[in-house]
């Protein structure tokens, strides 16, 4: 009888766990082989980092971010500053074309950046796009954000950054049992602020609409194969490649480790259709939507670069919210994804929840309930650290 320890992970089409059971192909949370040093960060800076800029921006890199690229670079400056940059190496130029959802992942770092100084008794003086926004079309080197930490013993610590640990995007297949409570996902909305919209649906018929369309969604860039490639480049495949790149999408298991150690299981395979390994793409894209329990959708005044950054911090805030509520929550960002290819099913999105122009959806998520995962790799914070 396979055990849910024996589960192959597949992530990042979506990410999700693997193995032949006796009903078939079953999904779980296992991140077996995941070595100590890709999760060390999670267990806070250790006692040598002293720098309280380095310790928050350590915190901050636990932040959900695309595809795990963690795409942070920071400057230090003087004694008590120090700027924010999109690390430009590290894009997804064909899922995410004009940078939107990595100017997102900058956002949650800064909310949680601001949170962690916080909790150390510094106010982060933060100031968005000091150099003027990002051109529409593509994001440059000018600073997302200039901060200034300000010594404030007067602060406490935001009620949400509790839970910066246990937070997760919970990419398993949820418990159709179980359904998750509008009090939840009133708590998790409320967090969406000012401008900013946080709309949910548990009703069936709509809940159906948007399983069916997010697996579209998924299998369209599954069957596009520059798309599957650009996440297929960004795996890792066992122990020796997540301790060597602790970032990107990690497929983590014994029998993925075995597998692909013997060959069984390849980028190759995952990329060709008809393999098992693309097959279980498919599946997962399935057996992912077919379990959304609920969906939610930030919804944003406009497509502006400060409401895409602004939509990040919120968004921080809501994958905690729903952390507390002791909810699962999961990223399903196909839909919302600008290029040719998804362009029907994202208007026939939009039509679904009634959004239109100026508004804009930034995120999409299902919730339900799951084991809770474990930890995703991140690299340590001299990582991101740039003169
Ligand atoms: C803007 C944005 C878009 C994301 N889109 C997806 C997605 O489509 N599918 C998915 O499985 N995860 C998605 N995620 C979640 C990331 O994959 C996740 O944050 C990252 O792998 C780190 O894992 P963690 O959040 O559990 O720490 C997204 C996260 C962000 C911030």
């Amino acid at each position: 009888m396979t055990t849910r320890r024996q589960f192959i992970r597949i992530l990042g089409l979506g990410g999700a766990v693997a193995a032949l059971g006796a009903g078939g192909i079953t999904w779980g949370a296992s991140r077996g082989g995941m070595p100590d040093s890709a999760i060390a960060p999670w267990q806070g800076p250790t006692e040598a980092v002293t720098d309280p800029r380095l310790r928050a921006a350590a915190t901050a890199m636990l932040a959900p971010n695309p595809h795990n690229m963690q795409s942070w670079a920071i400057r230090l400056q003087g004694e008590d500053r120090l700027s924010l940059h999109v690390d430009l190496t590290r894009l997804l130029p064909d899922t995410d074309p004009f940078g939107r959802q990595i100017l997102i992942g900058q956002g949650t770092f800064l909310e949680l950046f601001r949170m962690a100084a916080a909790a150390e008794g510094w106010r982060a003086e933060i100031s968005l796009l000091p150099q003027g926004a990002f051109p529409d079309a593509r994001l440059d080197g000018r600073p997302v954000a200039d901060i200034r930490l300000v010594r404030d013993p007067s602060l406490r610590p935001d009620p949400l950054f509790v839970h910066h640990r246990q937070r997760r995007s919970t990419k398993e297949v949820f418990d159709t049992s179980r359904k998750v409570s509008d009090a939840d996902l009133a708590r998790v909305a409320a967090e969406a602020g000012d401008g900013f919209h946080f709309q949910t649906t548990g009703a069936t018929a709509q809940r159906q609409a948007l399983r069916d369309l997010s697996q579209q969604a998924l299998v369209t860039e599954i069957e596009t194969p520059r798309t599957l490639k650009e996440s297929v480049d960004r795996m890792r495949i066992g122990p020796a490649e997540v301790a060597a790149n602790p970032d990107g999408i990690d497929l983590l298991g014994p029998m993925m480790w075995w597998g692909s150690r013997l060959g069984f299981v390849s980028k190759q395979d995952i990329l060709t259709p008809g393999t098992q390994s693309f097959q279980i793409g498919l599946d997962m894209a399935r057996d992912q939507a077919q379990s959304a329990m609920a969906f939610g959708w930030l919804v944003s005044p406009d497509n502006t670069r400060l409401s895409q950054l602004t939509a990040g911090m919120r968004y921080l805030r809501l994958n905690l919210a729903a952390t507390a509520a002791g909810v699962a929550m999961h990223p399903m960002s196909q839909l919302l994804q600008e290029y040719p290819e998804m362009a029907v099913l994202q208007r026939e999105f939009y039509q679904a929840v009634g959004i239109e122009a100026p508004q804009h959806v930034q995120m999409l998520v299902r919730f339900g309930h799951a084991e809770h995962p474990a930890p995703s790799p991140r690299r340590p914070v001299h990582a991101i650290v740039t003169t």
